[in-house]
């Protein structure tokens, strides 16, 4: 007599060898039949109404599956894309490896409200997907998984932003503490040397308190007013020569540290004047504080070849910057040497805020840099013609 799980060896013909197995008990729970598994994913397939759905269902973007029985009864192309070809007739809970989505589409009580449950490391490790289960008709459950990355993606940058901002405030903040806590205690406050080397730092700690302040209010200011296109005429030219003029008059700069070179016949833009001289101001500061002393500081303006757009660049002499910092220097907060930049007084906003007033102008910024010669940052601003036009006020500079 054989006994379950018995082998037998079997000649057949010449040589060929078969080898059986006898199962006369049914298999255990935890070693599935093929067969039987391949009979129920058959079923599932063709039960009810899935194929109507299926024709539904594929030329929706968003990953989409039907769900019978806690198994996949069908996916859109976008489903196994995202998920795997292999889905199709799976148990849900090993397509959609998720604790407590996997709970929901197995448990046929659960209730399905189409609220969505947030999904990690689906597809690539940095997508996030929202997952809504909805319920259809003889027992079939509808699954749609959203791609929300760039949501989530906003959402990081918005709080890496208010611990970026809240960090720089209170290193100066710690500062100007520290040093009235020295000053409370009599012997050093009656010193008067030290008493006004103190005061010095408080009152330098104060102001870069006040311009991180002043930027964060210009930056949320920007982002407010993005859609509002400046309808003011401005010419670019009495916005340089007075930044040359407060440079030369009020930061000890001399005539030739900074060259200028502007068109006969300039063309007037539609601009926001408060933020062009703005722009035109972050961008000299940052020639000055990053180029090599002693080198000339250069501003040119010119129309560009199609004569569409008018470039205001400003260029330096200095360090230059290297090719994988350039595409991040628009970020907020980001420097490419954050301790040199700090000593100097940099937090990194400068860029950040001269990227979104030349959107916000229908604009672009560019930056140009090599190593060991210089940087040339420029600015692209639409001529009046060939603006978006805005409501004329009337004004205009020229
Ligand atoms: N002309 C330049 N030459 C070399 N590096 C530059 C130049 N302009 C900007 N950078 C680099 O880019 C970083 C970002 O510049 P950005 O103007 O945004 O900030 P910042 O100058 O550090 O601070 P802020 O302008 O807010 O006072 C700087 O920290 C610096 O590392
Ligand atoms: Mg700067």
């Amino acid at each position: 007599m054989s006994q379950p799980g018995q082998q037998f060896i079997v000649y057949i013909g010449t040589g060929a060898i078969a080898l059986f197995t006898v199962l006369r008990d049914p298999p255990a729970p935890t070693l599935p039949d093929p067969a039987s598994l391949e009979r129920q994913r058959q079923q599932i397939l063709h039960q009810g109404r899935t194929e109507s759905y299926q024709d539904i269902i594929n030329p929706i973007t968003d990953p989409i599956l039907l769900v019978r029985n806690a198994r996949v009864a069908a996916a859109n192309p976008a489903a196994a894309k995202v998920l795997g070809d292999h889905i199709l007739g799976e148990d849900v809970r090993i397509a959609i490896r998720h604790p407590a989505a996997a709970d929901r589409l197995a448990n046929p009580d659960a209730k399905h409200t189409g609220a969505p449950i947030l999904l990690v490391g689906v597809g690539s490790a940095d997508q996030r997907w929202e997952l809504r289960i909805h319920a259809l008709q003889d027992g079939l459950k509808l699954v749609q998984l959203s791609d929300r990355s760039s949501h989530y993606a906003a959402e990081k940058m918005r709080t890496d932003f208010v611990a970026n901002a809240s960090h720089e405030l209170r290193t100066p903040l710690a500062a100007i503490k520290g040093f009235l806590e020295t000053l409370e205690d009599p012997k050093a406050g009656k010193d008067d040397a030290t008493r006004t080397r103190f005061l010095k730092i408080m009152y330098d700690e104060a102001d870069r308190m006040q311009r991180l302040i002043e930027d964060l209010m210009s930056l949320s200011r920007i982002e407010a007013e993005k859609f509002e296109l400046p309808s003011e005429k401005i010419n670019l030219r009495d916005l340089v020569e007075e930044a040359r003029d407060f440079y030369i008059n009020s930061r000890g700069k001399k005539e030739k540290e900074i060259q200028v070179a502007f068109p006969a016949d300039i063309p007037l833009i539609y601009g926001d004047r408060a933020q062009l001289a703005q722009v035109v101001n972050n961008l000299l500061s940052n020639a000055f504080k990053y180029g090599k002393k002693g080198t000339p500081v250069r501003i040119n303006v010119a129309p560009n070849r199609t004569a569409t757009m008018l470039k205001l660049s400003i260029s330096d002499e200095g360090d230059g910057i290297a090719p994988e910092h350039i595409p991040r220097l628009s970020e907020r907060f980001y420097r490419v040497d954050k301790g040199r930049s700090k000593s100097i007084g940099g937090t990194g906003l400068g860029l950040a805020i001269v990227k979104h007033i030349s959107e916000r102008h229908g604009g672009r910024m560019e930056i140009a840099s090599e190593v060991g010669k210089g940087t040339t940052v420029s600015v692209l601003l639409p001529v009046v013609n060939n603006a978006p036009s805005p409501r004329e006020s009337g004004n205009t500079t020229s």
